[in-house]
């Protein structure tokens, strides 16, 4: 890649030849207010909020359509540039309602952060002389639209005209009656839809889900990896402990991987942290009967002595990490093990983008470990299930189960573990890419993780 030098504001930086000047901007960490260029949909030159000063040029130019040339000079702050600015950001608010105090985009919106670098000014409008627009519309696939709070910058139709090509959504009418709608006969209903919830820079379209669940300054966002398929996109996990309660997550959110999701994920993966605090398996279990974890660990260490032929049967959504513990536990005991896979091909999950048919993150660490997918023999004494959802079939005469939720499956003895976003560990997705994912939340107190279940019951052995 050829580099050029330019100067903006008096510092000189080397990049590449014909870049777009907005990206060596953002690049570079250098601030520039913009609502409708995004990295994903491109420039549409609508906002002509990322102006800024080029020595040559008479006028202002829009950062967004400008490319770069050997030498070039730009001048990004000053008075000048911050009073056409203040003039363009006026015009946006012109019928923008006063609604930040009710708003949920409130602490993350472009509009209000603009304001607040180059704003602030007494509006010139009166507010009986708004134009009003409708403020709940409910445009399908839980996405809200309050058209009266939309800055037009178009994000939301070309993500459905040019990413998802599933073209719900378009700009009607003219000058201050425009408004964003869905097209006539038409709800917006596509697998990625709640994307334009992210690329919304205002608070015009809002989670069904998530909107007045919490204000966004009390969430604490950890970076973790949807486990919703093989595809191991790149999440952040929003989680808030209030006072009295539990730390609870309250949404997903797509985190930036050009390798593998870019900008996105589905929304099926992005609700998908509902079923991560429902129905969850919190106490030991002999015949259903509640006992301590210590009598677990007895029970179990009893089982294991008096059987010959044991199975040991792994979830394909373990971290890598406690697979190769439970590798070098079923060497110990010698055990057999597999994992079957067959049951999470779901053929109508996936597609061509992001959504995989394998619904289970970490296939490919089972076969980095060498886990057959194949069950052995026919018959077992004991069956040892880490939390793999189908042993329907396998014979044994004790089971035991290492279980995140609770399930319909009888065992006779079980323990529970830990979710995903309850532990660290690395994932291997579809593509090869080995992946680590954080700990965002602490699990119920009786739940300890495998490796630490392991753990303890060889200790029992020693
Ligand atoms: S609804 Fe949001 S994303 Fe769509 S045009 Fe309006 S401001 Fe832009
Ligand atoms: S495509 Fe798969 S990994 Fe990505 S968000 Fe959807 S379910 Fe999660
Ligand atoms: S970001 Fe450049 S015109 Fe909108």
């Amino acid at each position: 890649m050829s580099l050029i030098t330019v100067a903006i504001d008096d510092i000189h930086y080397k990049v590449p030849k014909d870049a777009l000047l907005i990206d060596v901007l953002i690049e570079n960490g250098i601030d520039i207010p913009y609502f409708c260029y995004h990295e994903a949909l491109g420039s549409d030159g609508n906002c002509r909020m990322c102006m800024v000063e080029i020595e040559g040029k008479k006028r202002p130019q829009i950062a967004c359509d400008t490319f770069v040339c050997d030498g070039m000079t730009i001048r990004t702050k000053g008075e000048k540039i911050n009073s056409v600015r203040k003039k363009i950001l006026e015009l946006e608010l012109i019928n923008h309602p006063i609604d930040c105090p009710i708003c949920d985009q409130a602490g993350e919106c472009k509009l209000q952060d603009f304001y607040m670098d180059y704003g602030l000014y007494d509006s010139s409008m009166n507010k009986e002389q708004k134009v009003t627009h409708k403020k709940h519309v409910d445009l399908g696939s839980n996405v809200i639209l309050d058209q009266e709070r939309c800055v037009l910058c178009a994000r939301c139709t070309r993500f459905t005209s040019n990413i998802t090509k599933t073209g719900e959504l378009g700009i009607v009418s003219r000058a201050d009656h425009a408004c964003v709608t869905t097209m006539p006969g038409k709800k917006l209903s596509n697998p990625y839809a709640m994307n334009v919830i992210d690329l919304c820079p205002v608070g015009a379209l809002t989670s069904k889900d998530f909107r007045f669940a919490q204000r966004v300054w009390f969430l604490t966002p950890t970076e973790s990896i949807c486990q919703g398929c093989a595809k191991g996109c790149n999440i952040y996990i929003d989680h808030n402990k209030q006072k009295y309660q539990e730390d609870t997550i309250y949404r997903f959110r797509p985190r930036i991987n050009k390798k593998i999701n870019g900008h996105f994920m589905c929304d099926e993966g992005r609700l998908s942290f509902h079923q991560l605090q429902t129905n969850r398996q919190e106490q030991c279990l002999l015949d259903q009967n509640k006992i301590e974890n210590q009598e677990f660990i007895i029970a179990f260490h009893e089982k294991m002595k008096q059987a010959d032929e044991i199975l040991i049967v792994v979830d394909a959504n373990l971290y890598l990490e406690d697979m190769a513990a439970i590798v070098a536990f079923a060497k110990t005991i010698g055990a057999d093990i597999a994992a079957p896979t067959q049951c999470y091909y779901d053929e109508s999950f996936g597609d061509h983008w992001l959504k995989n048919s394998y619904r289970c993150a970490n296939k490919n660490g089972l076969d980095d470990l060498e886990i057959s997918s194949k069950i052995p023999k026919q018959q077992y004494d004991l069956l040892i299930n880490f939390n793999h959802p189908n042993t329907q079939e396998i014979q044994a005469s004790f089971s035991v189960s290492f279980q995140t939720h609770q399930q319909s499956t009888h065992y006779d003895l079980i323990a529970p573990i830990p979710v995903y976003s309850e532990q660290n560990g690395t994932l291997i997705n579809i593509d090869g890419i080995k992946q680590y994912s954080n700990k965002a939340i602490e699990p119920h107190e009786s739940t300890f993780p495998i490796r630490q279940w392991l753990h303890k019951i060889q200790e029992v052995n020693l």
